[in-house]
């Protein structure tokens, strides 16, 4: 989001025929005519003073949402605008090229393991991918930091999923190539929350002054974790999360949120919230989580999110529905073909995040 008002749109509408929102978070080169470099003018914040241009990145770790600053994030969105119209367009680019990403994934994962590699793939680089660690030396005892010292001999850039809390940070101690971490435990999953900040932006045109609403499994759903922080990056954010008792936002977050300024409520029920909520961000609750299936089974079904809610609640118009996917039972697949269900086309923006992240980290972008 720069500060500039010269803003180009994106695409004007989408396959639902809604008009799609959209303010481009910049102007937009033309990919056809880029195909191996680019050169995208600066962020710069509005005091002029400091701009964020090609390979400011170079070599940095992403493992937490933390890491990035709010020009740092405008500047994510900005080269992401400019992979969207990569895809779009030739389909490919030489960005990455010489340059192989290794994805190791401790635990499973369809999207963010398919999309991190799908981006190395159109950045022009190549992909080493260690998805089932059953069938690798972490089989026979190896320790994380022994495997990433291992993977980073072979590769440029290491996506890193992992069942620990702090994972990606212990790796990263080790390691002399950038981290990105694509989910540790119940702590953090900042290239999920960069994505969908993102396709909020392109949906409603803005991030500002949005109420967005967080429900289901706000303990343990590490993707709400990183999005509340992201969001305190922004003016006039009302977040509300919604969850039972058991499955709140945990107290040591709320403590952040509140220190830097944030405004928030919680809900046990979305009856009160719905009806002014612009984004409705909807989370599975996390069964690997939980130390019995009674336990999981007493609150799994807690907020299943169907048309005919919607339409008791009052919902608006132009809420935005977003999950970052796998649903369970949470999200009635009738809702599928209602416009305001966004959450196939955030799926689909994870690919220009991705990439995004990935060129800006090798310092390609
Ligand atoms: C999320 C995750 O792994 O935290 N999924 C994803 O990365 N798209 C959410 C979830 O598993 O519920």
């Amino acid at each position: 989001m720069p500060s500039s008002p010269a803003t180009t749109s994106i695409a004007a509408h989408t396959s639902h025929g809604l008009p799609r929102a959209t303010q481009a978070f910049c102007p937009i080169p033309d990919a056809s005519k880029a195909p191996s470099s680019f050169l995208l003018a600066p962020v710069t914040g509005s005091d002029g003073a400091h701009a964020i241009g090609s390979g400011h990145f170079r070599g940095r770790n992403l493992l937490s949402v933390d890491d990035l600053s709010r020009l740092e994030i405008d500047r994510l969105m900005q080269v992401a605008d400019y992979m969207a119209t990569v895809v779009a367009g030739p389909g490919s680019v030489d960005l990455a090229k010489g340059c192989i990403l290794a994805a190791l994934f401790y635990e499973p994962s369809t999207r963010t393991s398919a999309s991190f590699q799908a981006a190395m793939l159109r950045l022009g680089g190549q992909v080493l991918s260690i998805g089932d660690v059953a069938s690798s030396s972490v089989a026979k005892g190896e320790t994380l930091e022994d495997t990433v010292r291992c993977l980073q001999c072979y590769s440029n850039i290491i996506a890193l999923r992992h069942p620990e809390k702090g994972a990606a940070a212990r790796a990263a101690k080790v390691m002399g190539i950038p981290l990105i971490n694509a989910g540790d435990g119940i702590g953090e999953h900042p290239t999920q929350a960069l994505l969908d900040l993102y396709t909020m932006h392109g949906e409603l045109g803005r991030v500002d002054g949005l109420v967005v609403t967080m429900v289901g499994d706000l303990k343990n759903g590490r993707t709400v974790h990183s999005l509340s922080k992201l969001l305190t990056h922004f003016q006039g954010v009302h977040m509300r999360f919604v969850a039972p008792d058991s499955l709140r936002m945990p107290e040591a977050l709320l403590d952040t949120l509140q220190q830097r300024g944030a405004k928030f409520s919680q809900h046990s029920s979305l009856d009160d919230v719905l009806k002014e909520t612009d984004v409705l961000y909807v989370t599975r609750v996390q069964k690997e989580r939980f130390s019995s299936d009674a336990e999981y089974d007493a609150v799994k079904d807690s907020f299943v999110i169907t048309p005919a809610l919607l339409t008791r609640l009052g919902a608006r118009d132009c809420l935005r529905i977003l999950h970052p996917l796998p649903r369970v039972n949470e999200l009635a697949p009738e809702l599928d073909d209602d416009p305001r269900s966004a959450y196939f086309r955030q799926m689909k923006h994870g690919l220009h995040v991705r990439m995004a992240i990935i060129a800006c980290l090798l310092g390609k972008a």
